[in-house]
Formats: C-alpha cells, sequence, structure tokens
C-alpha cells in the first residue's frame, strides 16, 4: 500500500475525517452503550462517510455490515477503524486490572488478555483502549478498578505483558488487536480522588512513579497513546508540549498515532487554556493528537486553520499518514473485516476454554484478607446461610467489560449451589448495598436465616453504579446498612465468612472488627460465583495479594507503601512519641498493606542468600529465596523483593517492590527462587530529575510492608 499516493488524491474533506471518531451510534442509529455526551454534536450527516474511525463495540453482525457499507461507499477504499475498551475480557470477562494486580501473575494477565485479544478480534474490533496504567493511591478516585494498584514496578510489568498480549508479533494477525495505552499521564493523581479533577505533581514524581508503567508499554511497542482527560500542572494533558512531544515522542520515541480522550479536545475550553474551538484544535493537533474522540473541533476548523496558514498541509497530511499506517499495519487494506464475523465470534467468544481461563483469573485474583480459622468451609456442611445483597447477583461483570453480559456471570448462589447441589441453601437479602436504601425490613429475616444454618456467607461489597469512571466516592465503606447486616449475623452464628465483591480497597475496619474471615472477590467476572464457591469451600487455595492498600479511614488516602522517608518517621502504629509524621487519630498503616494475602496454609521463609554483597555497576547480584509450605495443604505463595536505597541524595521510598514471583509449593515442602538485580534497579530520579544510581548500601528483604520476614543488605560500588 503505497500510504503517501494515496494520501496525495485526498481532499482535505477526507483527510480530516481520518482525524475523527464517533460512536457507533452515528452509523447505526441504535443506542449504543458509551460514556460522555453525543447528542448535538453538529455534525452534517453527509460528512459522517468521511469519519475514519469508529468508538463501540457493535456486535460482529454489525461491524461486518458497516465496515463493507463503508468500502462500497468510500472511493478511497479507506477501512474504518473500530475502537473499543477492551479492559477485562470482551465477552467472557475476567477480574478487574485490580484484580489481576492481586493475582501478581503476570502469565496469567498474559493468558487472559490474549484470550479478550482473540475474542474482540472475532467480534471485529481493531484497536482496545487498553492497558490502563494510571498509577494509583487513593481509593476515593473510581477508576482505581481499571489499574494495577499502588505499586510502579508492578504497573509496568502488567502493563507491558497487556501489549504484548493484545499485539503478539504481528498486528496482522487475525488473533490479535492494537493497543492503547491510556491515560497518559497521571489521571490517577487526580487531587482529592475526584475524576477528571487537576494533577499538581512534581517532575521527580512523575518520573518516579506514574511514568513507569506508560514508558514500558511504550518500550513493549504499543500502537496508540491516549492523552488523560486532567491537567498536569497547569496544562491539559492532550495539548500538554512537554508531556506529549519531549516526553513522550523525543525522549521514549513513541512514533504512532495519539487519540484524545472522549470530548477531551472540546474540553480544552472548559480547562480554560483556549477561548474557542478553532483554537482547541490546533492546540491538540500542535500535540500530535491524531485522531479526536467524539468532540468535533477537527472537523469543524481544521480546514479553515489550514486555509488560514496556522496548519500546514503537509502537518495534516503526517497525521493522516500514523493512522492510515495503524490501518495497514491491522491489514485492513487487505481485509477490511480481519476475519471477523459472527460465525467467528460466536465460536471463538465464551467458549469453555475461554471461561476456564476466567475462573482461574478470578480464584488467583482473589484475596483471603483475614481467617480466624473459618475458612475453608467443609463440603459437609449441610444449612448453608447466603446473606447479603450479592449473593444471589449476576451483576458481577464489573464497568468497562465490553460485550460482557450480566446474564452470563455466575452469582455466588449459583457458585456454591453447583459445587454442592445437596446443600441446603437459603438466602437472605438482609439490605441494600447503597445509600439511598437504608431499610432495615430485612435484617430481622436474615439474622433468623444466619442463625440456622451450619455457616453463613455474607456477600457485601460495592454496586456496580459505585464503580469506575466517573464513581469518585468520599465514603469508601461498605455502603447502606451492610456493616450493621453483618454485625448481626455474626453475633447469631459466628461461622461466618464474608466475600466481598468491590472495584476499590474499602474501608472495612467494621467488618474486620467482628467478621471472623474475609475474602476479596473483586468485581471478578463471568466465572465470580464458580471461583467464590471453589475459594470458600477449599477446592482452591486463595493466593492473592492485594496491591492497593485498603485504609483504615478514607482521611488516611492517599495511602500507598511505598512512601518516602519523612525526618520524623513514626516507628510502628504502637509508637506513641508525639511529634512524629503521624495521625492523632488513627494509625499510619492501612488496614491492610500493599503484598498483603492470607492463605490455607502457612509459608516459612528459611533463607534469604546473596551471592555477593557487592554489586559493581556492570555486574549482577543474586538473592535466592528458600520458602517452605509448613502447613498441612499445598499452596502458592507470591515471594515479594523489596529494597531500600539507605542513603542517598534525594529522599527515597522506605520500601519499594523489585521482584515478585508467585510459586506453587506442595504442603511440606520448600522451593527457592532466585532474584537477579543490576545498578539500572538501583536508579532514581535526583533533585534534577537525573536518572542515576549512587554507591552505598541497600537493604533488601523479602515480605510485604512491615512483614519482613528475612532481610540482608549490599553494597553498589
Ligand atoms: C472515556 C474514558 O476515560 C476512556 O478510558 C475510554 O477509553 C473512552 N471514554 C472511550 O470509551
Amino acid at each position: 500500500m503505497n500510504i503517501k499516493a494515496l494520501i496525495a488524491q485526498m481532499t482535505v474533506e477526507e483527510k480530516i475525517g481520518q482525524l475523527m471518531q464517533l460512536t457507533t451510534v452515528f452509523f447505526t442509529e441504535a443506542s449504543e452503550e458509551e460514556t460522555g455526551p453525543w447528542k448535538g454534536v453538529g455534525i452534517d450527516e453527509r460528512d459522517l462517510k468521511y469519519v475514519g474511525s469508529v468508538l463501540g463495540a457493535p456486535p460482529a453482525e454489525t461491524f461486518v455490515r458497516l465496515q463493507k457499507k463503508h468500502m462500497e461507499e468510500d472511493r478511497n477504499r479507506i477501512p474504518r477503524l473500530f475502537m473499543s475498551d477492551v479492559v477485562h475480557g470482551y465477552r467472557t470477562i475476567y477480574p478487574i486490572p485490580l484484580g489481576l494486580g492481586a493475582s501478581f501473575d503476570p502469565e496469567l494477565v498474559f493468558e487472559c488478555t490474549s484470550m479478550a485479544a482473540r475474542e474482540a478480534a472475532a467480534g471485529g474490533i481493531h484497536v482496545t483502549f487498553a492497558p490502563m496504567v494510571d498509577y494509583a493511591r487513593d481509593a476515593r478516585w473510581g477508576r482505581v478498578m481499571e489499574t494495577f494498584g499502588e505499586d510502579p514496578y508492578m504497573n509496568s510489568v502488567m502493563g507491558a505483558t497487556e501489549v504484548r498480549a493484545f499485539q503478539g508479533d504481528d498486528l496482522k494477525s487475525t488473533e490479535h488487536i492494537a493497543a492503547c495505552v491510556k491515560h497518559f499521564a497521571a489521571y490517577g493523581g487526580v487531587e482529592s480522588g475526584r475524576d477528571y479533577n487537576t494533577v499538581e505533581i512534581s517532575e521527580r514524581l512523575l518520573r518516579e512513579y506514574y511514568f513507569p508503567a506508560y514508558k514500558a508499554c511504550v518500550d513493549a511497542g504499543v500502537a496508540m497513546v491516549m492523552p488523560s482527560f486532567n491537567s498536569l500542572n497547569g496544562v491539559p494533558s492532550t495539548c500538554n508540549p512537554w508531556l506529549m512531544d519531549e516526553v513522550l515522542r523525543d525522549e521514549w520515541g513513541f512514533d504512532g498515532a495519539v487519540i484524545s480522550d472522549h470530548s477531551a479536545v472540546g474540553e480544552l475550553k472548559n480547562h480554560g487554556v483556549s477561548g474557542c474551538d478553532a483554537d482547541s484544535a490546533e492546540l491538540a493537533f500542535r500535540c500530535g493528537c491524531t485522531i479526536e474522540m467524539m468532540s468535533l473541533t477537527y472537523y469543524k476548523n481544521l480546514k479553515k486553520l489550514i486555509e488560514d496558514g496556522r496548519i500546514k498541509m503537509w502537518e495534516l497530511d503526517a497525521a493522516v499518514e500514523k493512522v492510515l499506517e495503524l490501518k495497514e499495519a491491522l491489514g485492513l487494506f487487505d481485509d477490511p473485516t480481519r476475519g471477523a464475523s459472527p460465525e467467528k465470534e460466536a465460536e471463538i467468544c465464551f467458549t469453555s476454554e475461554n471461561r476456564a481461563i476466567a475462573r482461574r483469573a478470578a480464584e488467583e485474583s482473589a484475596v483471603l484478607l483475614k481467617n480466624d480459622g473459618v475458612l475453608p468451609f467443609s463440603e459437609d456442611i449441610k444449612k448453608i446461610a447466603l446473606i447479603g445483597p450479592f449473593a444471589t447477583t449476576n451483576m458481577l461483570k464489573g464497568p468497562w467489560s465490553c460485550r460482557g453480559k450480566h446474564v452470563e456471570c455466575v452469582s455466588i448462589y449459583e457458585g456454591i449451589s453447583k459445587l454442592l447441589p445437596n446443600a441446603e441453601i437459603t438466602v437472605a437479602e438482609g439490605c441494600s448495598a447503597t445509600w439511598e436504601d437504608m431499610d432495615e425490613s430485612g435484617l430481622e429475616d436474615a439474622v433468623a436465616v444466619a442463625r440456622a444454618a451450619d455457616a453463613v456467607i455474607l456477600c457485601l461489597g460495592e454496586p456496580h453504579e459505585y464503580v469506575g469512571e466517573a464513581c469518585s466516592r468520599v465514603r469508601i465503606g461498605l455502603a447502606g446498612l451492610q456493616n450493621k447486616l453483618a454485625t448481626l449475623c455474626v453475633e447469631a452464628n459466628k461461622n461466618t465468612a464474608a466475600v466481598l465483591i468491590n472495584g476499590r480497597p474499602l474501608t472495612i475496619g467494621e467488618l474486620d472488627s467482628v467478621c471472623p474471615a474475609i475474602l476479596e472477590l473483586w468485581y471478578a467476572g463471568t466465572e465470580s460465583g464458580n471461583a467464590a464457591a471453589e475459594l470458600l469451600f477449599g477446592r482452591v487455595n486463595p493466593s492473592g495479594k492485594i496491591s492497593m492498600s485498603f485504609p483504615q479511614t478514607v482521611g488516611q488516602c492517599p495511602i500507598y507503601y511505598n512512601h518516602p522517608s519523612t525526618g520524623r518517621p513514626r516507628e510502628s502504629d504502637n509508637d506513641g512519641s508525639r511529634f512524629t509524621s503521624r495521625y492523632i487519630d488513627c494509625g499510619n498503616l492501612p488496614l491492610y498493606s500493599f503484598g498483603h494475602g492470607l492463605s490455607y496454609t502457612s509459608f516459612e521463609y528459611e533463607a534469604m542468600e546473596l551471592d555477593t554483597h557487592k554489586l559493581t555497576k556492570d555486574g549482577r547480584l543474586t538473592v535466592s529465596v528458600k520458602v517452605r509450605n509448613v502447613g498441612a495443604v499445598d499452596g502458592k505463595e507470591v515471594v515479594q523483593l523489596y529494597m531500600r536505597d539507605l542513603v542517598a541524595s534525594t529522599v527515597r521510598p522506605v520500601q519499594q517492590l523489585i521482584g515478585f514471583k508467585k510459586i506453587i509449593i506442595p504442603s511440606g515442602e520448600s522451593r527457592t527462587v532466585s532474584f537477579e538485580i543490576t545498578e539500572p534497579m538501583l536508579r532514581f530520579y535526583d533533585a534534577n530529575c537525573d536518572h542515576i544510581s549512587e554507591a552505598g548500601e541497600f537493604e533488601l528483604f523479602v515480605g510485604y510492608a512491615d512483614h519482613k520476614y528475612l532481610r540482608d543488605s549490599f553494597e553498589l560500588i
């Protein structure tokens, strides 16, 4: 395909059309699920034919029809790009990314994402708006569900893994789709955890915590980048030259197409950095925003901007070239439908193999937060009480689940009934999970059901509509009467465990103080109920570890394990010294810290050995850690390696994750895992934002947060 020759024969309108994206609804007139305003955008219906890309995931049948029709009508025979948010599955839905983070298992993430790519490609998706690798510390922000949590290293590993899995080695492969990393940059740092809010973060912190995952995705060859809605240090990302030109293109070498977030170019006026749409269009275009999603400032202004000489035709051509190059890379010119069809979609999607992957992911992502010995429940239990607003619901897919269907999600009730067909399961909703509904009338019945049972499973959490975009919350506890319900049920029956369905770390101190066991399931997707049953009854041993701290109270937000040292550190939450960095009415530690997660077995860390205690700048150091399963059942342990740079010219985090490996250890046996440390892993951004390492002592430990099982140290020379 001679792209330059093709561009040379295109009209300005046709070129501008390639830089536009509108939702499917513009082409089908059918209402599709999407976010943001779309009505009254003011496009002339006759110009729709120019539009080069479509937002949304119509069924394969609709996609094929639309694409074929377009190819018949378009004189240039340029296929359209179809893009959608395939975030945690296309049709077979696996856990939200915050859950995947808790799996600490990149191979599993690869498997899930590859499956999502296959399904999406069969359905006619060409680009997914994923991975989302915003670094997040503030559970008030509803979109933490889309993140991998509060660790830059974890974010980088998982983000790059997703890029490789979505894209494969060749974008032409009809088992793969292009990835678009988002939201560049630091959307997770929105002030007060309020969605779309402003972000002010020093360049040093950006580079140290927020940038690494986006960079890892660029290094992994991500096809597209989406700038974030927020302003960053005073300039919206969509038109931030430092971010988009200096960092993304010049420093990191990204050369692909950029797509704005939904209506973000139009919103530059709201940010107050532009007084009119023409200026917004120019600002975004100048920053290399190739495609404008939904707002129509390019459509309405680019032609005039070119006539006025504010944008040159060669600049427009260069932008169009990026879009056409992507279409070419995806093989769309050769096969505009890329092999997608209703038949293929039916054959590839939601198969038992895919559901098995989603089920394993749901099992591996679940985190046993607390267990005073009640779990696992015996399968011989006769009478089970299933109580709470999430007991029978199948609204478990979680936001951003593309073509996933609630009706295809297995409820907790269904999962347990299937696992234990002979058990007598009594259900009582007890109360709602919202603040709006404080009706107490179901409590009494629930307590009676709990009292009469051999075991009680409380199904609690936050409803779908409290999770995801535009769902920031200042009350991040269990809404409604759920705490009261839990307290009453545990009073009635001590053999109780809670299962949580949610998309963010919740403040569950009240539940934690009364309930003997808590299993965090997250929004786990299609196989939620099956996974919950297997975990609760011990068919599967929980192995997840949270990748985002659960605060004791919302007042601790933002809270994260890898915080910088202070001049007046508080040694522990029992340290009563007054003039230390602390709250007078709450400890510093979260309720559950990053890296925490229990198992039905116990692991003992027996030895940690370093092959050298002196690391040279071009050398390598191997740390070996021996772990024994001293419990009665087989289990998986996530061995987490952390370091602390003890003395440096710039304040360093009190701990930072530098490696993790999830391994299975049979009961009674031990395993040794090794990690390699090299000098680049010890680099940090100093006060001048130079990426350097400094000679000196580094502490290493295995464990997590304040649970340091074994320690040692080495010197960088
Ligand atoms: C807005 C969201 O911020 C973004 O993540 C998403 O990709 C687009 N809408 C398209 O759905």
